[in-house]
Parts: C-alpha cells; sequence; structure tokens
C-alpha cells in the first residue's frame, strides 16, 4: 500500500508520517520516504540518524539529471526495451526493487520502520528540487511492493508534488489539516487534485482542540475525515528538541486500523 503524506507546510505532515509509521510496523512492514527537500527533523521523530540522500546512490545531482537526459534505452531483467515500449524499464534502475532489495547504506531502520529520504537541497544555488521529484516518481514505479507493505510518503509543503505527477501510482493520500484557514482551504485543492489522478483523498485532523473542532468540520468536507490527533503538548515539546515520538496516540491506532482494513478491502 502506497500512502501520500500531504497537508501545508506545518501542519503535521511528518509528525502524523512518524507516528502512523510507527504503529503501522505492528504488524506491517514499513517504509517511510522523505520527499520533502526542506524536511529536517523527520529522521528524529522517529528516532533515527539521517539517512544518505538516495540522489548519490546515483551520483549527486549533477550526474542524475546528466542520465535524465540519456535516450531512454535500457537493459530490463536481460530484455533491450526501446522508448515506448512495453515493460519500458527506467534509466536509473537496472531493476525492480522489493523492500527488502533497498541499499542499505541508504536506509534507517529502528523498530520495524526503515526510513530512507531522496535528497535536499543543501547548498546555496545548487538549483531546483526538480530532479528529486523525478526520483520520487521513478523509485515508486520501480518499487514492487508485498500484502504486507507499506509506504508512507511525507510530501513537501503545498501541492507541488502534484504538478511534478508524483502522486499517480499512491493509493491514497492524507491531507493533514492544522486549524488554519490556509489549511482549511488547501484541502479542497487537494481534493481536486485527488480527482484528477483518480486517487482517494482523506482527511486527518491535526492539533484538534474541543472549543475549534467543529469550526473545522464545518469548513471542510467532514466525510472523508478519517481522523482527528488532538492538540498534545507533549508532541510540541519532543520536536522542539528533535526528540523521538516515542508515545502512543489512541487516534493514530484507529487511522493505522482503518487502512489496514482499507487495504484489504482494496486488494
Ligand atoms: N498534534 C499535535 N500537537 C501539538 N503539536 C503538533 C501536533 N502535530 C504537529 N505538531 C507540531 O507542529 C509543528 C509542525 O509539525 P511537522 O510535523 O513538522 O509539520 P510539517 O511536516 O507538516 O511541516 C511541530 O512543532 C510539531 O511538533
Ligand atoms: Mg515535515
Amino acid at each position: 500500500m502506497r500512502i501520500a503524506v500531504c497537508g501545508k507546510g506545518g501542519s503535521g505532515k511528518s509528525t502524523v508520517s512518524a507516528l502512523l509509521a510507527k504503529q503501522m510496523a505492528k504488524t506491517k512492514n514499513v517504509l517511510v520516504l522523505d520527499i520533502d527537500e526542506s524536511n529536517y527533523g523527520l529522521h528524529s521523530q522517529l528516532g533515527m540518524a539521517a539517512p544518505r540522500d538516495l540522489m548519490e546512490y546515483f551520483g549527486g545531482k549533477k550526474s542524475f539529471k546528466e542520465k535524465q537526459r540519456a535516450p531512454k534505452t535500457t537493459q530490463f531483467r536481460g530484455l533491450a526495451t526501446t522508448e515506448g515500449a512495453p515493460n519500458q524499464q527506467s534509466r536509473f534502475f537496472k531493476e525492480r526493487w522489493s523492500l527488502s532489495d533497498l541499499p542499505l547504506e541508504f536506509v534507517e531502520e529502528k523498530d520495524g520502520v526503515r526510513l530512507m529520504a531522496v535528497g535536499k537541497i543543501h547548498d546555496f544555488g545548487e538549483g531546483c528540487a526538480c530532479p528529486m521529484g523525478v526520483l520520487t516518481r521513478e523509485f515508486l514505479e520501480n518499487l514492487d511492493l508485498g500484502m504486507d507493505d507499506v509506504v508512507i510518503v511525507d510530501t513537501e509543503a503545498g501541492t507541488e508534488h502534484f504538478g511534478r505527477g508524483v502522486d499517480k501510482d499512491f493509493d491514497l493520500i492524507l491531507v493533514v489539516i492544522d486549524p488554519s484557514y490556509e489549511s482549511l482551504k488547501l484541502s479542497k485543492k487537494f481534493e481536486e487534485f485527488g480527482n484528477q489522478c483518480g486517487c482517494k483523498v482523506y482527511f486527518v485532523l491535526n492539533k484538534v482542540e474541543p472549543d475549534i473542532r467543529e469550526e473545522m468540520l464545518n469548513s471542510i468536507n467532514y466525510v472523508n475525515v478519517i481522523a482527528e490527533i488532538p492538540a498534545k503538548r507533549e508532541i510540541f515539546k519532543a520536536s522542539l528538541i528533535g526528540g523521538e515520538l516515542d508515545f502512543e496516540l489512541e487516534d493514530i491506532a484507529k487511522l493505522a486500523e482503518f487502512l489496514e482494513n482499507y487495504s484489504l478491502i482494496d486488494s
């Protein structure tokens, strides 16, 4: 199952991704894929070191861009394929990967959760993040998942990943909504994009407090709300010091259960 976690910056995408990954890892093989080039806290929320950029596996961004320009003819499981041919294989991956084939030097792991990061912007003026979008798409297209495998993709803020076509292969999109006008408005945009790429969109209300809950629910299509995560001081404090989110939340457990049942219905 492939899950995209989307939302406005600061809404709680990484928090929800980390908590959900830890919960789902109790019964599933979980890979968290960090595609947010400005995300610096996700690995600490998972209690891990930062993984090396997957972009380095391909020789870095410059070399990746050169490969991107190369003609699309590659060997795929011994068969030469050309542009447009069936079984067109990626220019970057020589063979298909499953979770057990992931290059270990680019994977951090703890308590059954694996973490990979596509790449970060490291230096001033190094150019746009578009190659990261291409790599994300190709990585996801090239990954074979079993029944018990779950990939949780922590996306960058906003909607750019939709423009890059990254979202077309997800089973579902979770939109994390915090109590802000922007977040609530953006939820409509995510619904539209979900419809366009044929992917079901669900909402996770985050930082919910009793006196604003009603207002949040009234401002969105509440039929698709599948979780409400309360505002918790302990989450906020842990993130402030780069600490691990090492506690269980009933609402996250319910969300994980929903997703597990969803994948059963879906398969
Ligand atoms: N349920 C919550 N209760 C309290 N603070 C939260 C909650 N969810 C997220 N936060 C805080 O909000 C901030 C942004 O969260 P983060 O997950 O980094 O957002 P994003 O990945 O969407 O940018 C962090 O300081 C985090 O601790
Ligand atoms: Mg984040």
